[in-house]
């Protein structure tokens, strides 16, 4: 390669800041890469060698040359510098003097350069096809982050053998708990006709070591398993090929009767074992390397093998047999409960269903069965402790289901940033015998299981940048890195991550650093306090605000809070013994109040509300002061982001600003949430009285109406003063006040409901005079006015003076009735201070 080819290169990318990036590259931005300066021009390899002929190593020769421009293939051995592709076999052969080989295990790598007969050789070794793809993809990370790629010896190999990523996605194109488009592999009941983005993810996903992906939801159409449907899913496999990643399929266990016909499904029916054996010996006639299955049964109603009295391991057994001779996997999910719990039962505990249906079945399960359990033992919350059941299946393989999507937190419109969680998770000893983390039981080291790994649920959709927010791929990025190599900090992940997607600039790297690492408690502190829980709306979306709703149903995700007190008294001793199903030393940590660390104690324990945390404050005045910070905290990651302006491109500078300003104003919403309704529920005041006192808050409902008529908002905590004002069978109504304080500049935040069945008008006028108009035209999860639908809308800098008329005049469109809740009128920029969080990125290692 000509030195002058790189040194233009790299000036064409100076001038790039200017352009827009839709994200669509993720993390592998070449066009934007800056050559490491430490790489000397005259030793820069100008040829690439790449002996094998597979599909794979042709991605992988095509993605050196793609990124680094001048990079040329060669037919014969290079004898001047070069990179060169190789197996690890080939090696042997083709660099004798490579004496000392350690053996690399399939997806490793090795990265090391040699010199011979005047020329300098970068090889990349793989011990199969994979690792040369990803050892490929390594190297290219280290150019990217400016890192000396000169001399290299380096040798990865990933922690566990299966590290897939899980699509929940409907025939019909829709995705479960999805939240950035549609399916990129199927619509209409089929599979996409245009498979590019399958493709593009492939890549995605090799890059960061993932090799299997199961494609559809884990509430599965047994239609897959169609006959028919095969050539479809054949494209499929195609697609993900050169990228080394392995096709998976999320499978129902009525499958024998729903598609073959049969009228059992019984495990233990010979019919139904042949059945399986059939259907899986197509399936690898026609896709040899087909990864396996996911299996959800007897699962939020879900068939499975208790309709016939027979247990998982006889379900999970039968399929596993079926795909033992082809070497397939089969991941049993142990998300089992009963979700029909009675309330009333105080022994009853949803987070004891794991290990009560799984820990008698240990090592009864066949050798390529993997039991895939949830991080925590409820689902996904923003806070659980892990999972009993991983310390209790010495004898089983397990892997640990994660979430990248975020279904619990925040559903891409609020940046969390989920590494240290599952750090947290993956560090946790489970104390078993001697240290026994999980991230050692998951890689199958402790207990030297032959399968282990990692599933996380993905779940991007066609949206141009994957997942909806762009700073959300840092959690997929950092997924793969973690199933890589779980020893990974955070602070690593997000480095790199920051480094790879929005270049090295050390301000844009210590700033979005900075914003990753905080974000997780920083929605933890507006959202769930103390281990109780996502205190949202479970029954329904997920999303926003929606107290009550975890309580008095059977979906057992109480927090059981009262007049006195609050919290699901998990102990051994008086509570439903959840702590029980740990070790001792586990046990040890949770069962006395005195021990159990304050982010965890709603979870094991029921207090009074004026129990003293460790922190040396009241449980309820953490609740209060909790919610004010992550409000602030909130704001203070728009403070943030706005520092980086004309450090990054237009486009995604933009994007992510409107999503901060959007969280900030939705983090309002949940802390008044939250708060009132604890202060309600408990009648003990904020000692510092900031709740249900809202001096700078005009209540909408307050206002001189004209054609709005008041209405009361359900749940009440998700509007101020638990009503709004509507405007239905007018085409247009105005609610105004007087504006009774000191002449000055003002913020005014108007907090109306964006609801997803209508576009509503909005405009502000200040003695009419229009100052701002906007319209309600986001896709909230849901068309009531609620805590999913409340939205601030903030009107910077407006001079104001005794008298002024303030005026809102909306418009109502389909089924949206121009919805406002209230009005706030703060000095020019102190809606929130933006106080700065403490970072605090494992509070595991400091349980107290
Ligand atoms: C959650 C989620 C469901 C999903 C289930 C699962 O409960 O809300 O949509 O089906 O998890 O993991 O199976």
């Amino acid at each position: 390669m000509k030195r002058s080819a790189w040194l233009i290169f790299a000036i064409l990318l100076a001038s790039r800041l200017a352009f827009s990036e839709t994200g669509a590259e993720g993390w592998l931005r070449y066009s934007e890469q800056h050559l490491p300066e430490k790489w000397k021009a005259d030793s820069l390899p100008s040829l690439l060698y790449v002996p094998g002929t597979s599909e794979i190593l042709k991605s992988a020769g095509l993605e050196l040359t793609t990124a680094v421009p001048g990079l040329q293939g060669s037919s014969k051995f290079p004898d001047s510098n070069a990179v060169v592709l190789l197996r690890a076999e080939e090696t042997r052969n083709t660099f004798p003097e490579l004496q000392v080989l350690r053996s690399i295990p399939n997806d490793g790598y090795w990265l090391k350069t040699v010199e011979r007969r005047g020329s300098k050789y970068w090889l990349i070794v793989g011990g199969s096809d994979r690792g040369v793809l990803y050892g490929v993809f390594s190297f290219l990370a280290r150019m990217a982050e400016e890192k000396d790629v000169s001399e290299l010896n380096d040798m990865e190999n990933p922690a566990a053998p299966i590290r897939w990523a899980s699509e929940w996605d409907n025939l019909d194109g829709s995705i479960e708990r999805g939240y950035a488009g549609r399916s990129i592999f199927f619509d209409n009941g089929s599979v996409r006709s245009d498979l590019s983005r399958v493709r593009e993810y492939a890549r995605l996903l090799a890059s960061i070591g993932i090799n299997g992906c199961a494609i559809n939801n884990v509430n599965a159409d047994p239609r897959v398993l169609s006959t028919d449907f095969l050539p479809q899913l054949v494209r499929v496999a195609d697609a993900f090929r050169p990228w080394g990643v392995k096709l998976a399929l999320s499978v129902d266990l009525s499958s024998p009767v729903a598609v073959g016909g049969l009228k059992t499904f019984d495990p233990l029916d010979p019919q139904v074992a042949a059945w399986w054996e059939k259907t899986v010996d197509q399936i690898y006639a026609r896709i040899p390397d087909f990864a396996g299955f996911v299996v959800k049964a007897d699962s939020e109603g879900r068939s499975g093998p208790s309709q016939y009295h027979r247990t998982a391991a006889d379900a999970a057994n039968v399929i596993a047999r079926a795909l033992k001779p082809h070497g397939g996997v089969l991941m049993y999910r142990a998300f089992v409960y009963n979700h029909h719990l009675d309330w009333r039962d105080l022994k009853a505990d949803r987070a004891k269903a794991a290990y009560d249906y799984f820990h008698h079945l240990d090592g009864k399960f066949e050798d390529n069965v993997v039991l895939q359990i949830k991080y925590g033992p409820i689902d996904f919350q923003v806070r659980e402790p892990a999972s009993s059941l991983f310390g209790a299946m010495q004898h089983t393989n397990e892997a640990i289901e994660l979430q990248v999507t975020q279904e619990y937190t925040g559903q891409q419109r609020h940046l969390v940033f989920l590494i240290p969680m599952w750090k947290e998770m993956l560090d946790f000893d489970m104390h078993v015998e001697g240290v026994t983390p999980v991230k050692k039981i998951v890689s199958g080291r402790i207990w030297h299981r032959p399968l282990s790994g990692f599933n996380a649920v993905v779940n991007v959709g066609l949206d141009e940048n994957w997942l909806g927010h762009p700073l959300a791929m840092a959690n997929l990025y950092g997924y793969g890195r973690l199933a890589w190599n779980p020893d990974l900090t955070s602070e690593q992940i997000a480095a790199e991550w920051t480094q790879l997607t929005f270049g090295n600039d050390p301000l844009v790297v210590a700033t979005i650093s900075r914003m990753l690492l905080s974000s997780w408690h920083i929605y933890e502190n507006y959202t769930g306090p103390l281990g109780a829980g996502t205190l949202t709306d479970i029954t329904g979306p997920h999303y926003g605000p929606g107290i009550e709703s975890a309580e008095r149903n059977g979906w057992g995700q109480w927090f059981r809070a009262d007049a006195h007190g609050v919290g699901m008294d998990r102990t051994i001793a008086t509570g439903t013994g959840y702590i029980g199903q740990y070790s001792p030393a586990v046990q040890q940590l949770y069962e006395p109040l005195t021990n159990c660390p304050d982010h965890l104690l709603l979870f094991m324990h029921h207090v009074p509300y004026r129990y003293m945390l460790h922190r040396n404050k009241s449980v309820i005045q953490y609740i209060y002061d909790s919610h004010y910070e992550g409000a602030e905290q909130a704001a203070w990651l728009v403070r943030q982001w706005e520092s980086l302006r004309g450090h990054i491109d237009q486009q995604r500078y933009a994007e992510v600003l409107k999503r901060q300003e959007y969280q900030a104003g939705h983090a309002i919403v949940w802390r008044d949430a939250v708060v009132n309704w604890f202060n309600r529920m408990s009648g003990i005041p904020d000692d510092l009285g900031r709740v249900g006192h809202h001096p700078n808050r005009i209540e909408a409902e307050d206002m001189q109406l004209s054609g709005y008529a008041p209405v009361d908002v359900m749940p009440w905590e998700t509007a101020s003063g638990g009503k709004a004002i509507e405007c239905t069978g007018q085409s247009s109504c105005t609610a105004s006040f007087k504006f009774d304080r000191a002449a000055g500049t003002y913020d005014i935040a108007v907090q109306y409901f964006d609801l997803n069945n209508g576009v509503s008008h909005y405009k502000l006028f200040v003695d009419d005079r229009e100052v701002s108009a906007w319209a309600a035209d986001d896709h909230l999860p849901s068309n009531k006015m609620n805590g999913h639908t409340s939205t601030r809308f903030t009107i910077a800098g407006v001079e104001l003076k005794p008298g002024d008329v303030v005026k809102i005049e909306g418009v109502p469109n389909g089924g949206e009735p121009a919805p406002l809740d209230y009005v706030e009128i703060t000095p020019e920029g102190t809606t929130t201070s933006g106080i700065t969080p403490a970072i605090d990125v494992n509070p595991a290692a400091t349980p107290h």
